[in-house]
């Protein structure tokens, strides 16, 4: 296994936009207490945060299924900080126009009528990963303050990355409890946007032999930088600060 550097422009490969977000009111403004002020005591999606070392993809993937719950904002920012984290989650943009003005959404990040499909909202505290996955677009993600370290993996190494299939997913997540519905949904997730079975930001090679072949590049996103994600690439983030970020489907905009 190979970890080197994300060169600064390579075609085909992801592409890193120093300060492409700079210019966004958000690097400027988002913070806790402003999220706090503009949100009042709204209830949001989020699910706890747990560091449970060396947890593989799937089980993120379950616990996120199990676990996730409307929770008020000022618990997640304030009382109990540190112990959730918000992904994946639309309805906070949606909700609110300060923020989406924040993110400049309408030049040229898209409309108000399509933000379910193409945008997602992340915050978490340090030290929160984001399993290797890919997706079914290409993808920007913004990264509007905090550090995030983002390993990436191409798809010529599909057959050493270990992901798994639609009917695993389904077995294990069954034999963890998920409920019928759930497993289904998973299964589907899994079939549209594959996960690895390896951790790639601490991986087990004594399981995962294959990934000794793989190049993993890296690179580093500060507040105001954006990386472009083509489709297929697999990747994994990890905050390495508090984060605040979003992602839009490339393709959409
Ligand atoms: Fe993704």
């Amino acid at each position: 296994m190979n970890i080197k550097k994300l060169p600064s422009s390579r075609r085909g490969f992801p592409k890193k936009i120093n300060s492409g977000a700079k210019h966004f009111p958000a690097t400027k403004k988002w913070n806790c207490s402003y999220f706090l002020e503009s949100m009042k005591s709204e209830k949001v999606r989020a699910l706890p945060f747990s560091k449970i070392e060396n947890r593989t993809p799937l089980f993120n993937q379950i616990h996120i299924l199990k676990n996730q719950s409307q929770i008020e904002i000022e618990s997640i920012l304030l009382h109990r900080y540190g112990e959730y984290v918000i992904r994946e989650e639309v309805q906070i943009l949606k909700n609110n126009q300060t923020l989406l003005e924040d993110i400049n959404y309408t030049r040229p990040y898209g409309s108000l009528e399509n933000l379910d499909f193409f945008h997602s909202f992340f915050f978490a505290p340090p030290g929160y990963t984001v399993e290797p996955h890919t997706d079914d677009l290409s993808l920007y993600l913004f990264q509007i303050k905090g550090k995030k370290v983002v390993r990436v993996v191409a798809p010529e190494f599909n057959n050493s990355v270990y992901r798994l299939s639609p009917q695993t997913t389904l077995e294990i997540s069954m034999k963890e409890g998920l409920t019928l519905d759930q497993a289904l949904l998973l299964s589907k997730q899994s079939k549209n946007w594959s996960i690895s079975e390896a951790n790639f930001f601490n991986i087990d090679l004594s399981r995962f032999d294959k990934m000794k072949n793989v190049d993993i590049y890296e690179t580093e996103l500060n507040g105001g930088d954006i990386l472009e994600i083509p489709q297929g690439w697999w990747h994994s983030t990890f905050t390495d600060e508090e984060s605040f970020a979003f992602n839009v489907a490339k393709n959409k905009l």
